[in-house]
């Protein structure tokens, strides 16, 4: 099927077809297509441009056409230029006339940009879906270590005990924020743009109501224009993407340095592991460093669908056709990494033994200054007697855990005789303040956590 033979009766070159092709990635619109498809033949119908008999026909032919998609059994021509002159080739072999009479009154331009916004509420609602589960994972590895104590640091150094538990619902609460993201992006995906037609709007009295309503969507966009010519659906969304992107690197990350036999703290399951082809002894965490390495590209589907409108003079320009391997690409890959971090949460074996072997005594220091402070204390006055403290003990190669009770009531009378017992689960037990690492506020967080996890 030639789109435009009345204008432009010459075969393209072969580098033209090259370049202008978009079928090879667009195909997986191909359901979408169908379902704008139908939706378009429904307001056909209507308006008398199509009867009975070729609107059921119609309505046939698109079911069969899933069905031999689904099925891998159709043959692509190479005059197929992207998926939505596929559809209507296939239609208008099959029913001449009627096939032929499918494009009355719409565009390509409003017709793409329909099947991709249906694209993306469905990727949206899958990656929404898998973001769920990890977070219930993550609530459940959290209420198993609500007590496990381990070394918070900033810098990456030493700074104050914490529970596992509180670490692990940092996570989850930075995602129910993506949660909430990705949901928010979704209104504004889900927002019909069919009978905008190429962009001054359908010459024909199409009810656009009830196109938005056949395709589920919560409602139209109200600007042709705007309609054809905007991408910030997929900008949003990409942009959702990158930012959960970005909280999975981090935690990735980190995951690689505790499993490192220097930090030992945890070890992935064996599923979750890869060796070395030469080095025998390996045990590499891939599946977190290609996590990590997907929000590069995550990020990088940001600036490119940024780009690929900035400064296009209005409405649509086919650079718009770039808009769909970044898109597709930012979706597939943040699905497949919420999906695997779920695993690898799950499977991942923490070594509380570990994990206390890494406090170090001098990360009490605090608390000791807080217990002057509560004394009485100015606490700069009393952060720089404890500083000397380490530091003199430092020298002597001494802990603070070292020091009898009466050598500490000889540096701060304000202590009293019997100066507060310093020790890593008191530490974190006094952090008991709402979101603090205390088991008990920890246990707290979850239940605030459960009141926005559905159950399900
Ligand atoms: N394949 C095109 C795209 O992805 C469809 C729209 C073509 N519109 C046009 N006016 N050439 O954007």
């Amino acid at each position: 099927m030639k789109l435009y033979k009345g204008r432009i009766p010459t075969d393209p070159s072969p580098l033209m077809d090259a370049i202008n092709r978009s079928l090879p990635f667009d195909i997986r619109l191909l359901p979408y297509d169908v379902a704008t498809n139908k939706a378009w033949a429904g307001e056909l119908c209507r308006l008398g441009i199509f009867s009975q008999a070729e609107h059921t026909a119609v309505l046939e032919r698109l079911d069969e056409i899933t069905a031999a998609y689904e099925a891998g059994d159709f043959q692509p021509v190479p005059d197929d230029e992207d998926v939505h002159t596929l559809v209507e080739r296939l239609l208008t072999e099959k029913l001449g006339p009627a096939g032929a009479r499918i494009h009355t009154g719409r565009s390509r331009n409003d017709q793409v940009v329909c099947d991709l916004r249906l694209y993306t509420r469905d990727a949206l609602d899958e990656l929404i879906d898998a973001v769920r589960q990890l977070l219930r994972v993550l609530r459940d590895r959290a209420e198993e270590h609500a007590e496990t104590l381990l070394a918070g640091t900033t810098h990456l150094q030493p700074a104050l005990p914490i529970t596992l538990g509180q670490f692990l619902l940092s996570l989850a609460f930075a995602l129910v924020r993506d949660m909430e993201r990705l949901l928010d992006a979704r209104k504004r995906v889900n927002l019909c743009p069919l009978g905008s037609g190429a962009m001054a709007g359908s010459g024909f009295p199409v009810d656009r109501a009830a196109l938005a309503e056949a395709l589920q969507f919560e409602g139209v966009l109200e600007n042709s224009i705007d309609a054809v010519a905007d991408r910030d659906f997929c900008q949003e969304a990409a942009a959702a993407c990158a930012i959960l992107a970005d909280h999975l690197s981090r935690y990735a990350e980190q995951f690689i340095i505790w499993a490192n036999p220097a930090f030992g703290y945890m070890r992935f399951a064996d599923e979750w592991s890869t060796g070395s082809s030469m080095m025998p002894q390996k045990r590499n965490p891939d599946a977190m460093e290609l996590v990590r390495g997907k929000a590069a590209r995550a990020q990088g589907a940001v600036t490119t669908l940024l780009s690929l409108t900035k400064g296009v003079p209005l409405t649509y320009a086919k650079d718009f056709q770039e808009d769909k391997e970044p898109l597709f690409d930012t979706l597939d890959n943040l699905t497949l990494s919420v999906r695997v971090m779920k695993e690898a949460a799950a499977s991942a074996v923490f070594f509380p033994e570990k994990l206390a072997a890494m406090l170090s005594d001098d990360m009490l220091a605090t608390d000791l200054a807080d217990h002057l402070a509560r004394a009485g204390v100015p606490f700069r006055e009393a952060h720089e007697r404890v500083g000397a403290l380490v530091s003199d003990l430092e020298a002597e190669k001494r802990t603070l855990l070292q020091v009898e009770d009466s050598e500490l009531s000889a540096r701060f009378p304000e202590l009293g005789p019997n100066p507060p017992k310093l020790d890593f689960a008191a530490s974190v037990a006094q952090r008991a303040v709402r979101g603090g690492t205390a088991p008990s506020s920890v246990r707290e967080q979850i239940r605030r956590l459960d009141e926005v996890l559905p159950k399900s």
